[in-house]
C-alpha cells in the first residue's frame, strides 16, 4: 500500500500534485463562484465579516499564517492565525463579524475541537478546513471546506498541508470576489496560477537528487536553522518542524528579519542554515532583503542551502547549495518551496534510520488536550 515507497511519507509526499488538483478540482463554478461543501453561512454574512481568525496546531497552523498573507493582500480583511490551545484559554475578541477558520486534517485535534466550542459560544461563524469526512470538528462548524488530500498515514503532515494552503488560498479568492474590492479583478488570474501548481510541484519532486544526497551526508547534523521572510516565514517554521519530528534534530525557524535581534549570535563556522528567498519578480526589497541575510550569515561561516526561483541568480555569489523551484508569483511559492524541505527531513531520519511514518513520542492525531 506504500506503493513501491519506503515509507508512508515519502509516498505521501510524491502524491503532493495529487492532493492539490484534487482539492482544487470542480470547486469553482462557471460563474467563477466557489464551492463550499457545506455552507450554513450566508453570503450575506460573509460579506460582513471583518475579521478572520484561524485556529489549528501544529503543521495545520503553519498553513494558517501562509495564508494570512495571501488573504489580506487579496480581500483586505484582517486575518489572525492563532494556536487553538492559545486561543481557547483566552477571552479572544470575536463576534458574530468574525469568520474563525479551524483547519485540522484529522478534524479530531482536541485542542482545536475546544477551541471551535469556544469560538461558537462567543458568537462567532466556524468554517472548518478539514481532510476527513464526518469528522467532530467539520460537525461542529457552521461551514465545511473539504481538502481532498486522501488519507494521510504518516505522522508528519505533508500532503495534507499544501492542500491545506489550497483551500485557504480558494476560500480567500472567493471573498475576495464576493466582497467585490479592487483585487477581485485578478482573481481568475490567480486561479489559473494555482492549476498549474500541481505540474510545478511535480517538477520540484522530480529534481530533488542533490537535497537527498545532502540530506544522507548531513545524519551526523546537530542543528539546523532555516530562515524565511513574508511567506517564507511560515515555511521556514514548517521545514524546522519536520525535521525536529522525523529526525529528532534541534531545528528552529524564524523570520530572517530577527536575525540580528538574537539568532544571528548561534551562527558558528559550518552551522546549516536554509534560507527560503521570495522571487526577485516580486517585491523588490523582499528579495534583496532577504539575500542580504544569506550574505549575514554566511560571513559568519554558516553552510547556506538557499532555495530559490529558477533564473535568480543573485542568490549564487552566498549559497553553499541552491536548490531551485519553477517560477510562480510570491504568495503561491510555499506550495513549491517547502517541497525540498519534507523531502530533505524524510530522506535525512531515513538515512539515520529512523521509522518516518511513527517518530517517537508523537501520535498521528493529538485527542487529547
Ligand atoms: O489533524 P490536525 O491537522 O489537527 O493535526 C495538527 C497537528 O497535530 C499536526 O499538524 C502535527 O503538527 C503534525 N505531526 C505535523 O507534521
Amino acid at each position: 500500500e506504500k506503493g513501491g515507497f519506503p515509507s508512508f511519507m515519502a509516498k505521501e509526499i510524491h502524491d503532493q500534485p495529487q492532493a492539490i488538483a484534487d482539492t482544487l478540482l470542480g470547486r469553482v463554478d462557471a460563474g467563477g463562484r466557489l464551492q463550499l461543501d457545506e455552507m450554513k453561512i450566508s453570503e450575506a454574512e460573509l460579506r460582513t465579516v471583518d475579521k478572520i481568525v484561524v485556529i489549528a496546531c501544529g503543521t495545520a497552523a503553519y498553513a494558517g499564517q501562509v495564508a494570512k498573507y495571501a488573504v489580506e493582500h487579496w480581500c483586505r480583511i484582517p486575518v489572525e492565525v492563532e494556536l487553538a490551545h492559545e486561543f481557547r484559554y483566552r477571552d479572544p475578541v470575536v463576534s458574530e463579524r468574525t469568520l474563525v477558520v479551524a483547519i485540522s486534517q484529522s478534524g479530531e485535534t482536541m485542542d482545536t475541537i475546544m477551541a471551535v466550542r469556544h469560538a461558537r459560544e462567543q458568537g462567532a461563524k466556524v468554517l472548518a478546513i478539514c481532510n476527513t469526512n464526518g469528522s467532530t470538528i467539520p460537525r461542529e462548524s457552521d461551514a465545511v471546506l473539504y481538502t481532498h488530500a486522501g488519507p494521510e498515514i504518516a505522522v508528519a503532515s505533508t500532503k495534507a498541508f499544501l492542500a491545506q494552503i489550497t483551500a485557504c488560498y480558494l476560500l480567500g479568492l472567493f471573498l475576495a470576489q464576493l466582497r467585490g474590492n479592487k483585487f477581485s479583478d485578478e482573481v481568475a488570474q490567480v486561479l489559473e496560477q494555482l492549476h498549474e501548481i500541481p505540474g510545478q510541484v511535480r517538477q520540484v519532486l522530480d529534481g530533488l537528487e542533490q537535497v537527498r544526497e545532502i540530506a544522507r551526508y548531513m545524519a551526523d547534523t546537530r542543528s539546523v536553522l532555516f530562515l524565511g521572510r513574508h511567506v517564507g516565514y511560515p515555511v521556514a517554521m514548517e521545514g524546522a518542524l519536520k525535521l525536529k519530528e522525523l529526525a529528532y534534530i534541534h531545528a528552529e525557524g524564524f523570520a530572517a528579519g530577527e536575525l540580528k535581534h538574537g539568532p544571528i549570535a548561534l551562527v558558528e563556522p559550518g552551522q546549516p542554515v536554509f534560507v527560503v528567498v521570495p522571487s526577485p519578480r516580486g517585491r523588490d526589497s523582499l528579495h534583496s532583503k532577504v539575500v542580504s541575510n544569506i550574505q549575514e550569515v554566511r560571513a559568519r561561516g554558516a553552510r547556506t542551502l538557499v532555495i530559490a526561483e529558477q533564473g535568480d541568480t543573485a542568490v549564487e555569489p552566498y549559497a553553499d547549495v541552491v536548490i531551485r523551484v519553477p517560477q510562480t508569483s510570491t504568495l503561491l511559492s510555499p506550495l513549491l518551496a517547502v517541497v525540498p524541505l519534507q523531502v530533505f527531513a524524510c530522506e535525512l531520519a531515513t538515512a539515520k534510520g529512523l521509522d518516518v511514518d511513527q517518530p517517537r513520542n508523537l501520535a498521528k492525531s493529538v485527542t487529547v488536550e
